[in-house]
């Protein structure tokens, strides 16, 4: 299954073979619920209900020339499925509401419009105080609990690491890289080319 904004037919079928939507519960429509960089996330809309679904392709969305390891879903769907045992942590973060391993794909709470805040990379551009008091709340708390899963490997992605640091620590710095990262950052265009959130 690729999920693909013009395929809402297709992805019905392919949740309806796993228990949702229920048989009487049409995809209306899918949207794109905002800025997305590496995964294709769409915004599912039924009668009664929306939510929202993840793929992670093996490549960047956003640059398909760049291999991405797809497990990453995976591993994200780890840490959704583990914050849910901390309330405190969980009510900032979607629930997690099913994950299919085999191809990628994750379902979320929709929690409404919402950005990525890449805004803030455009001049003039600040966090409030107040979200800046409640990331910092949320980071600290995330920060206290200790696992088992920080240790024994679950959350480990070792691919993506190998990926973030050539893209944000090598290939900025290389001589004729081929990206103009000043217009970039005039122009507004947010992130260094590659540098993935
Ligand atoms: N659970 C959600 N509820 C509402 N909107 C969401 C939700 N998840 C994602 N979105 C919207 O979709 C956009 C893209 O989603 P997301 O940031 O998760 O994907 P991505 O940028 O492709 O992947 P990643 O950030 O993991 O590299 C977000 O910026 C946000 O606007
Ligand atoms: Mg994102």
């Amino acid at each position: 299954m690729h999920l693909d904004i013009r395929q809402a037919q297709a992805l019905q079928e392919y949740l309806q073979a796993k228990g949702w939507p229920k048989e009487n519960e049409p995809i209306f429509s899918l949207e794109i619920p905002g800025n997305g960089n590496r995964n294709c996330t769409l915004r599912v809309r039924t009668h009664d209900r929306t939510l929202i679904v993840k793929q992670a392709q093996p490549y960047v969305e956003k640059y398909p020339q760049i291999s991405a390891p797809s497990e990453r879903a995976v591993i994200e769907a780890h840490f959704y499925g583990k914050i849910q045992e901390f309330a405190s942590i969980q009510n900032f973060m979607p629930a997690l509401i099913g994950v299919y391993e085999k191809e990628y794909i994750l379902v979320l709470e929709d929690l409404g419009t919402s950005s990525d805040y890449t805004f803030l990379y455009q001049p003039q551009q600040k966090l409030s105080i107040n979200e800046a008091e409640s990331l910092a709340h949320f980071l600290a708390m995330l920060h206290q609990l200790t696992w088992k899963e920080t240790l024994d490997g679950t959350f480990t992605n070792r691919a993506m690491r190998v990926l973030n640091h050539e893209h944000i620590s090598i290939f900025p710095f290389l001589e004729n890289n081929g990206f103009d990262l000043i217009m970039r950052r005039l122009l507004g265009l947010a992130q260094l080319p590659l540098s993935f959130r």
